[in-house]
């Protein structure tokens, strides 16, 4: 398999692959890749010639030190992973920070019209800024036809649709499905750092949504609100950090309920220091 570290030499191997019915997908991760990783790789591969994994762990969009710290990294292991996909279909662009970002380690300012300042945003200053700023650089580094992001980041997925908007990057951004684990509970590179008891436990999270969607037609969003608040006070485990339905392509928070809307649910909870997050589409 193919492992490039430098901007200019994967650029110059995919110049070099292009002819009249190629076609480039890219995956961008942050590594400590899972099945949900290789489930996006899996469709990429079947609408590309090539495909282009990224394993960046992106200082930017990391507001707390510590979680940037403690978040897996495990290079050797994701290209194993990948090799099981394919060694010659797939290629690896696993940079450092200046190889990216060259002298300055910063993030643009973007404006997303209002989708960053919801959930993530709110509880996370300046990450969808550090997401905008990795995932456009990326595009220009390895100018994708198609890139694949999991719906598990539903928030970070509209913005990137809008990311690509604004800059005018000739990019077609698909969505893919969240991969769960036998429980239901959403695949994380971060779930490697919880206990078995608190692994055992996070069926809880993907039941609360299940309920929600149940609930949806008959109860109203306050009562919602409040009932999943309950499921999770003085829980032993997990800290609800926030929990809101919003309309899927605004991501605003639902007023009242209009028929000709689509509403998601989201969710973020802590394990210790450990945060999770995922989502569920209501109607
Ligand atoms: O979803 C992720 O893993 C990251 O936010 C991304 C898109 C790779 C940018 O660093």
């Amino acid at each position: 398999m193919r492992v490039y570290t430098s901007n200019a030499e994967i650029s110059a191997f995919i110049a070099t692959e292009k002819h009249a019915s190629f076609s480039l997908g890219f995956v961008p991760t942050m590594g400590a890749l899972h099945a949900g990783h290789l489930s996006l790789v899996k469709a990429a591969l079947a609408e590309n010639t090539l495909v282009v994994v990224s394993v960046f762990v992106n200082p930017t969009q990391f507001d707390n030190p510590s979680d940037l710290t403690n978040y897996p990294r495990t290079l050797t292991k994701d290209i194993q992973l990948l090799e099981t996909l394919s060694k010659t279909r797939v290629i690896v662009y696993a940079p450092t920070v200046s190889d990216v970002y060259g002298a300055e380690t910063i993030a643009t300012h973007f404006d997303f019209g209002g989708l960053e300042s919801q959930m993530e945003g709110k509880f996370r200053m300046g990450h969808f800024d550090g997401v905008g700023t990795i995932v456009k650089r990326l595009f220009e580094i390895v100018k994708p036809d198609t890139a694949y992001f999991g719906e598990k980041d539903f928030q970070q997925l509209q913005i990137i649709k809008k990311m690509v908007e604004i800059t005018q990057l000739t990019v077609t951004i698909v969505g893919c499905p969240i991969a769960r684990e036998p429980n239901g509970f959403a695949m994380s590179s971060r779930n490697s750092r919880l206990s078995s008891e608190e692994l055992e436990a996070s069926d809880l999270i993907y039941k609360t949504l299940l309920s929600v969607k149940d609930k949806f037609n008959s109860e109203s969003p306050e009562y919602i609100q409040q009932w999943v608040s309950a499921q999770f006070s003085n829980h032993p485990l997990f800290e609800l950090e926030y929990f809101q339905i919003s309309e899927s392509k605004t991501l605003e928070p639902i007023q009242q309920k209009n028929q000709t809307k689509t509403y998601r649910a989201f969710i973020a909870v802590f394990a210790r220091d450990v945060r999770l997050i995922d989502n569920i589409a209501l109607n």
